[in-house]
């Protein structure tokens, strides 16, 4: 529904069956009671508002990963809708947050550039879990700029959500460290430290599909939805190669050639495979060299008709703006490590564990900071609200060729310094940093963000 100036969605956030592996149906909590949850498609500086009905038997939080969003609609850990979706509406400043009761009306001006954004759960201590049980959709963003670009588009424009999923013999989604109704306890517990992983690999909620294709260019915008695996993506046959068009929150200046590619949770690419280089009839394996056994393969294509393609790469995509050194007004240092808190071992960020009632980092709206971000283990960070550029890695200070564009989320190796230069355009108010492998963000790798 639309008004002129406002698209309008309503989501219901409810349990429902889905037949994943053939015969053993999976109790799924998702958007409208699909998994993935539908996928929402806005132009740039349009509102869309989605009002989202809570029929779990959880409190929720959406968060729309990417959105440049007033923090009142971020998602805020503590800013719960209650169960009770058939009720009415009511918002109330509780002590932990901005709870409401049953629904929400989450409001996005999004006043940013096209882009793959995703929507997720939030929900303080229970992120990991509530996503693997199926809390996550695409959002895409459209603008005329890249609407004119002649990539490929129509069906052969293809979101990927890959996530990794574990099931017990019943079919059900097994997450290991949690009590079943997800209520009372913390999330997760010391033994998935590293978080949690799965051995089946889903694409749009399907094991190790086959897609059909023509011998044609396809623009893909691959997402890792998984909350702990990072993956290598290759193909094989490796006659094609991934030209990258887009980065997680807008198009790239220039296209750039990957034969593999690293992607870590939360992390989005858009690619174009062009699939001419392949006889008809050939399968090809899209692959993660990261993995062994079911988790080496994520999906295939079959190359199945030759067709016309009137689709290209210019080598000139959209405007981008390079941020330079010499922009930023402050430099910050952040710590990602391993600590304890009450004697239990947890996630911190500069040593401490998430508090939402105290001040982590105050940053200015209209200001240019360099982040110094340094790791014990591979921790995927990701910021809220503002968007950043790679700046330098280790000591030679080179950036991989995976790093091009603007970012909201990236892997930060273990024991690599890491430089990002992060851009605070948007809104004033409190959003989070944190941890994107969401059992360490559940184990509250977490901070608060206060644009000021
Ligand atoms: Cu995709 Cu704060 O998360
Ligand atoms: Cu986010
Ligand atoms: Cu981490």
């Amino acid at each position: 529904r639309t008004d002129g100036t406002t698209d309008f969605y309503e989501i219901v956030q409810k349990p429902a069956r889905a037949e994943i592996i053939p015969g053993s149906p999976t109790q799924v909590w998702g958007y409208n009671g699909l998994f993935p949850g539908p996928t929402i498609v806005s132009r740039s500086g349009r509102r869309t508002q989605v009002r989202h009905r809570n029929e779990l038997p959880v409190p929720v939080a959406v968060h729309l990963h990417g959105g440049k969003t007033p923090a009142e609609s971020d998602g805020y850990p503590t800013d719960l809708i209650l169960p009770g979706g058939g009720g009415a509406s009511h918002q109330h400043h509780g002590a932990t947050g901005r709870v409401s009761k049953g629904a929400k009306d989450y409001v996005y001006p999004l006043d940013q550039p096209a882009a793959t954004l995703w929507y997720h759960d939030h929900r303080m201590d229970f992120t990991g879990p509530q996503v693997w049980r199926g809390l996550a959709g695409f959002h895409l963003v459209h603008d005329d700029e890249a609407d004119a670009l002649p990539l490929p588009q129509g069906d052969h424009d293809v979101p990927l959500m890959i996530c990794d999923r574990a099931f017990d013999e019943d079919g059900s989604f097994l997450y290991p460290s949690v009590s079943p109704d997800l209520q009372g306890e913390p999330g997760v517990t010391e033994e998935y430290m590293e978080g949690v992983l799965g051995d089946v690999i889903l694409v749009n909620g399907a094991p190790w599909p086959v897609m059909e294709v023509d011998n044609t260019r396809y623009r893909f915008r691959l997402l890792n939805a998984s909350n702990a695996r990072r993956y290598q993506l290759a193909l094989d046959p490796p006659a094609a190669e991934f030209v990258q068009v887009g980065s997680d929150v807008g198009l790239l200046g220039a296209p750039v050639r990957h034969d593999e590619l690293p992607i870590a949770p939360a992390e989005r690419f858009e690619v174009v495979i062009d699939f001419s280089a392949y006889p008809v009839g050939t399968q090809v394996t899209l692959k993660n060299t990261l993995g062994d056994g079911g988790t080496a393969d994520v999906m295939r294509f079959r190359v199945a008709r030759k067709a016309k393609d009137d689709s290209r790469v210019p080598s000139r995509l959209v405007e981008f703006e390079r941020l330079s050194r010499s922009s930023a007004t402050r430099t910050r240092q952040v710590n990602f490590t391993q600590g304890a808190n009450d004697g239990r071992v947890m996630w911190t960020i500069n040593g401490k564990v998430f508090d939402p009632d105290r001040a982590d980092v105050e940053s200015k709206l209209g200001t240019t900071e360099i982040w110094r971000v340094v790791t014990d283990v591979h921790h995927p960070l990701h910021i809220h609200m503002a968007h950043f550029q790679v700046l330098s890695r280790g000591s030679e200070g080179r950036v991989r060729p995976s790093d091009a564009g603007w970012k909201d989320t990236m892997d930060i190796p273990d024991s690599e310094l890491v430089e990002v230069l992060v851009r605070f355009t948007g809104y004033r108010g409190r959003y989070v940093f944190h941890c994107h492998n969401l059992e360490h963000e559940d184990m509250m790798m977490m901070g608060n963000l206060d644009v000021m």
